[in-house]
């Protein structure tokens, strides 16, 4: 085997254990002032809790959580984002940074679960029933 051949597979295998990723809005709820954010902003404060209750998480590992500027919902905020490839990619709003942790992951296990990632509302997590901004078809 060659030494690209390895790196090939070995970035291969990569990608196929990353498929899932979460999304977290750390921009969202900020305070700014003088064009500058002011103390901890929202979603800095939900993306902490939400990697602090994944340190025990079953799907750390596949599941990566992954900080982000924005995703043009600001006025929902707080907002995250379940994408998988070849499940629907799902964008949620209205969430309460302090007691949203829990239901982000929960919310992102049964889409894991899911084969097309389909989250009917029913058995969505409480704070995750309400505030969905998106559901994207998969490619
Ligand atoms: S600031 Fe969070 S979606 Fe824009």
């Amino acid at each position: 085997m060659t030494a690209a051949h390895t790196a090939i597979t070995s970035n291969s295998d990569n990608i196929a254990a990353h498929t899932h990723t979460l999304f977290v809005c750390q921009t969202c709820a900020s305070v700014w002032q003088d064009g500058k954010r002011v103390g901890e902003s929202g979603g800095q404060k939900l993306l902490h809790q939400i990697q602090q209750l994944a340190q025990d998480w079953d799907l750390r590992e596949e599941f990566p959580i992954q900080a982000v500027e924005c995703m043009s919902a600001c006025n929902r905020s707080c907002v995250v984002a379940f994408a998988a490839q070849g499940k629907l990619t799902y964008l949620f709003g209205d969430l309460d940074f302090d007691n949203s942790a829990a239901a982000v992951l929960e919310c992102a296990e049964q889409y894991y679960t899911k084969t097309d990632g389909v989250l009917p509302w029913s058995e969505r997590p409480e704070p995750l029933k309400r505030g969905i901004l998106a559901k994207i078809p998969p490619l």
